[in-house]
């Protein structure tokens, strides 16, 4: 099948279209990041004005690229992220992708972002080899979700079927580097910079930040371990502390201590992401541990996964960077496999902002 993927639910606007759920003909994302930069976070309204400027633009562009390099071929559907995501953003491009899939009088396919960005890794560009195997061939896998709204620990027994075991009881892992950078004056969006920021401290004088456990006694929802949650606003609150008792920002930078300390501040993160995983792969083995959402773009993160990974003997399915952000291609490719909210009923559906890993039909 050959599918136009569209993507609203944050800050970038997106499409692409993918063949059989893994190809990627055609890739177009225009980010709203420099515009959301000097809020220090994105702004809702400001986000969906300009997704409703863009969309036109960016579903043309894929589309123009996709029949350049495939003359004569036709789409077989249109899928589009219906949720989580903020409902002012998410409801441009299911508008937008109800006329396309109207217009081209093709299937509608409405699909979970977070399902889809644990596809991410599966995606190769035409003309390249694929870097790992097609995902139905994998058997059961356990996946994570890092993103900057999300942090979930998801069992995946058979392709296409995810429950989440495990997940953030407050921030999310890129929220949290989000923030942290805010505090410290770094700019927006914070996990890039920290990633940077941290390659260049080269000492071992790490401040003991908490790692992420879960206060006794903070309910933990039903039906997940609480050795299987994190909870990462304790870490932002010792942040904060740590920051005051030096005399704010500017005293850390003057002292060129800001090295020391987003590095110590993310080894705590990176710390709670493995030892999390390591439980979940100890507890049920699983050939494979698939990673997505921007966080995987950080490299100490990696390196630590890739280590609890090869103590588990799983093995460590990444995205290529770029397809590590919000993409339209993780939304068209994963329409391939997961057809569960498509025809009518995609067409009946509305946006939905809380949706969980495995939630909807
Ligand atoms: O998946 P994504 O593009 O959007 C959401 O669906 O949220 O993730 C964005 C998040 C932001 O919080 C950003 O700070 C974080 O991913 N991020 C990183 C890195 N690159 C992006 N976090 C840590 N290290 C990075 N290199
Ligand atoms: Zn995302």
């Amino acid at each position: 099948m050959t599918i136009l993927g569209i993507e609203t639910s944050c800050d970038e606007t997106a499409a692409a279209v993918v063949k059989d759920g893994r190809e990627v003909v055609a890739n177009v994302v225009y980010t709203q990041i420099p515009m959301h930069k000097p809020y220090g976070g994105v702004v809702p309204e400001l986000a969906s004005r300009a997704h409703i400027e863009k969309i036109g633009e960016v579903a043309g562009e894929a589309l123009a690229q996709f029949h350049a390099r495939r003359p004569g071929e036709k789409l077989d559907a249109v899928a589009v992220t219906y949720g989580p995501g903020l409902a002012p953003a998410l409801i441009v491009g299911l508008n937008a992708a109800k006329g396309l899939a109207h217009s081209q009088g093709v299937e509608l396919i409405c699909i979970n972002h977070l399902e889809a960005h644990l596809h991410t890794p599966f995606l190769y560009d035409s003309g390249e080899e694929p870097q790992y195997p097609a995902p139905e061939s994998l058997g059961p896998c356990l996946g994570l979700v890092v993103s900057g709204g999300h942090t979930n620990w998801v069992d995946i027994p058979e392709y296409g079927r995810y429950e989440t075991i495990g997940q953030t009881l407050d921030d999310a892992a890129g929220e949290a580097f989000d923030k942290a950078a805010k505090l410290l004056d770094l700019g927006y969006p914070g996990g890039p910079v920290i990633d940077k920021i941290a390659r260049t401290y080269t000492g071992d004088d790490f401040i003991p930040f908490p790692q992420g456990r879960p206060r006794d006694g903070v309910s933990v929802l039903s039906g997940l371990a609480a050795d299987m949650c994190v909870s990462f606003s304790g870490l932002k609150t010792a942040l904060l502390r740590y920051v005051q008792k030096a005399g704010g920002a500017q005293a850390l930078e003057a002292a060129g201590e800001i090295p020391r300390v987003v590095a110590s501040y993310q080894k705590a993160i990176v710390r709670a992401l493995a030892d999390r995983t390591a439980t979940a792969l100890k507890r049920n083995p699983r050939s494979a541990l698939i990673v997505g959402g921007g966080v995987s773009l950080n490299a100490s993160l990696r390196a630590a996964l890739q280590k609890t990974c090869d103590k588990c003997s799983t093995r460590l399915f990444v995205a290529k960077p770029k397809y590590c952000g919000d993409n339209g291609a993780m939304i068209a490719a994963l329409a391939h496999y997961r057809r569960n909210i498509a025809g009518r009923d995609a067409f009946a559906i509305d946006a939905t902002p809380s949706l969980e890993v495995g939630g909807g039909k």
